[in-house]
């Protein structure tokens, strides 16, 4: 069985379908109970448990409920949050320490609750390029991705053996991009480019990133899988699993 964080939405959906599609069992997990069954209803294979990854509670929640499951396949630490959006002269302390626990907290403490029952399975951090470009109104989005970045290579030099791996999944057709280029206190020359890239039909689709997503759970030896922070926009792995109709488009 596979675990996917924030899997009522965007990636996280698309994620979910393309595993079921290939016959792997999946729980999604996320805060919204609708959400969550619009996606389980996509396939028999899909269950859900609403559970807010961003507490101790919610990540007990999901071990509670895991209880009797001897090991995973998978953990997609995907939950993520783009607000606070905000100059840093501004930004507030409450909404920090809330996208703190959501981008970072969560990840590192739900892979530790789960990491008796991951070691044979793979564990994906979704990532962001934020993490290595700052972005004007964005910092604390662009510093807690920078952070998981680092929270993955950490577990990795203390784990050798775990095949732990972040990623960088693009500029994504997916609400939070909706979020960002309708964002007042966002720097405008990136307002605009996001809004650019959303008019021009420039955007990565949910269904290309789970494309991508899969290869590298499924398809990829572990040892490759923990080599590097994987990054949708590099060409040199594309023709690995890249096919018809879908498409990463240029971004520059
Ligand atoms: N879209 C992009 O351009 C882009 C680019 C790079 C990286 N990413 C990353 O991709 C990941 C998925 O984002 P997305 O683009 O697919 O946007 P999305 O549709 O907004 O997905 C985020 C998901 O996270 C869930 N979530 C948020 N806080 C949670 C919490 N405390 N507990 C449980 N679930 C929670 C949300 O569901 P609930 O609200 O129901 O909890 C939602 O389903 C994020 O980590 C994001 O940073 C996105």
């Amino acid at each position: 069985m596979f675990l996917i964080t924030g899997g009522g939405s965007g990636i996280g959906r698309a994620l979910a379908k393309a595993l079921a599609g290939k016959n792997k069992k999946v729980l999604i997990i996320g805060r919204r109970a609708n959400a969550l069954a619009e996606t389980a209803a996509l396939s028999p294979l899909i269950s859900y448990l609403q559970a807010d990854v961003s507490t101790q509670e919610g990540r007990e929640r999901i071990s509670h409920h895991l209880a009797q499951t001897q090991s995973l396949e998978g953990l997609i630490n995907n939950a993520g949050l783009i607000e606070p959006i905000a100059p840093l002269a501004e930004v507030s302390e409450s909404a920090c320490q809330k996208i703190w626990a959501t981008n970072l907290n969560a990840p590192l403490f739900l892979t530790q609750i789960l990491l008796k029952k991951l070691t044979k399975g793979r564990i994906l951090n979704i990532g962001s390029g934020a993490a290595y470009f700052p972005i004007e109104g964005m910092a604390a989005y662009c510093f807690t991705k920078a952070a998981l970045s680092m929270l993955t290579r950490c577990w990795l030099l203390e784990n050798p053996k775990l095949a732990i791996a972040s990623v960088m999944p693009g500029i994504i057709d997916t609400n939070m991009q909706k979020i960002a280029r309708n964002a007042e206190l966002l720097g405008e020359e990136k307002r605009d480019f996001y809004k650019s890239l959303h008019q021009k039909g420039r955007l990565v689709s949910t269904a290309a990133v789970a494309e991508f997503l899969s290869w590298l759970l499924l398809d990829i030896d572990a040892a490759e899988f923990s080599s590097q922070e994987w990054d949708i926009y590099d060409k040199s792995h594309h023709q690995s699993w890249l096919k018809s109709p879908h498409q990463i488009p240029d971004w520059e």
